[in-house]
C-alpha cells in the first residue's frame, strides 16, 4: 500500500522536455521519499515522464480528463489515453479549469467517474474564492462542491481531495492553520458516508506551499499531504516540502 502522506507537483502549462531533468534531481534527493510523490505535467509531457521516472517511486498524473471514454471531442483526453500514457493519477476540478472552462460541480463529478473506470485515482480541487470567504460562504461553498464534484464509487484508493482557496493559489498568501484546520476538519466530516473508508481519504492543502511553511502546514491534523504548484517545478523547491512530509 502507498504511503498515505502525498506529495503532488501540478505543473499546470509550465516545463518542456528539457524540464524532465528535473526529475533527475528529484529521484536522486529522494531515492526513497517517506511520502508518495506524484508529478502531473502538461499531458505532452506525461509519457516520456514516466519513462524518465523508470524505477524511482515518482507517480505521474494528468491535469484533466474528458468525462467521456472517446469519441469526437477534439482537443480532449480521455481517462484511459492517460492511463495507456503512464499515469496514475488525474487532477480534476482545479480552480483555473473551472475559471477559464467553466467547469461545474456535474462536469467534475463525471470526469471523476470515468478516471474512476480508467484505473485513475482523481484528485478532486475544492476552494472558495476570497470574496466567499470574506462573506462568510466558505464552508457552504466547498461543502457544495463536495457534494456534486465527488461521483458515486468513490473511495480513499480512488480519490484524492484537494482543498484549494482559490485567493491563496500563486499569491504567496496561506489560511492560517485554524482556518486550513477548520476546513479539512470539515471535508473529513462531509465524506463520512458518502465515500468509502472516508477516514482514509488523503485530504491535501494547496496555495503557496513552498519549503518555508510546509512543515508547518503538514502540522495540521487531517492535512495528508499538499497539491504544488509554483514550487514543484524545481526540484530544489519541491524536495524541501517532500522532506517535510
Ligand atoms: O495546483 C496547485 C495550486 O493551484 C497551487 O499553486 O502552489 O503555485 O500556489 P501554487
Amino acid at each position: 500500500m502507498a504511503p498515505r502522506k502525498l506529495a503532488a507537483g501540478n505543473w499546470k502549462m509550465n516545463g518542456d522536455l528539457a524540464a524532465l531533468a528535473e526529475i533527475d534531481a528529484l529521484a536522486e534527493a529522494h531515492p526513497e521519499p517517506g511520502c508518495e510523490v506524484l508529478i502531473c505535467p502538461p499531458a505532452l509531457l506525461v509519457h516520456p515522464m514516466k519513462g524518465r521516472v523508470g524505477a524511482h517511486a515518482i507517480a505521474v498524473g494528468g491535469q484533466d480528463c474528458h468525462a467521456r471514454a472517446s469519441g469526437a471531442h477534439t482537443g480532449d483526453i480521455s481517462a484511459a489515453q492517460l492511463k495507456d500514457a503512464g499515469a496514475d493519477y488525474v487532477i480534476l476540478g482545479h480552480s483555473e479549469r473551472r475559471a477559464d472552462h467553466g467547469e461545474t460541480d456535474a462536469m467534475v463529478a463525471a470526469k471523476a467517474a470515468a478516471a474512476h473506470a480508467a484505473g485513475l485515482v482523481a484528485v478532486i480541487c475544492v476552494g472558495e474564492t476570497e470574496a466567499q470567504r470574506d462573506a462568510g460562504e466558505t464552508l457552504a461553498v466547498i461543502g457544495a462542491q463536495l457534494a456534486g464534484s465527488i461521483p458515486a464509487g468513490a473511495t480513499a484508493a480512488n480519490t484524492v481531495i484537494a482543498y484549494e482557496p482559490v485567493w491563496a493559489i500563486g499569491t504567496g498568501r496561506t489560511p492560517t492553520n485554524d482556518q486550513i484546520a477548520e476546513v479539512h476538519g470539515f471535508m473529513r466530516d462531509q465524506l463520512g458516508g458518502r465515500v468509502g473508508d472516508s477516514g482514509n481519504v488523503r485530504l491535501l492543502y494547496g496555495g503557496s506551499v513552498k519549503p518555508g511553511n510546509a512543515a508547518e502546514i503538514f502540522a495540521i491534523g487531517d492535512v495528508d499531504g499538499a497539491l504544488v504548484g509554483g514550487a514543484s517545478l524545481k526540484a530544489a523547491d519541491f524536495s524541501g516540502i517532500i522532506a517535510a512530509l
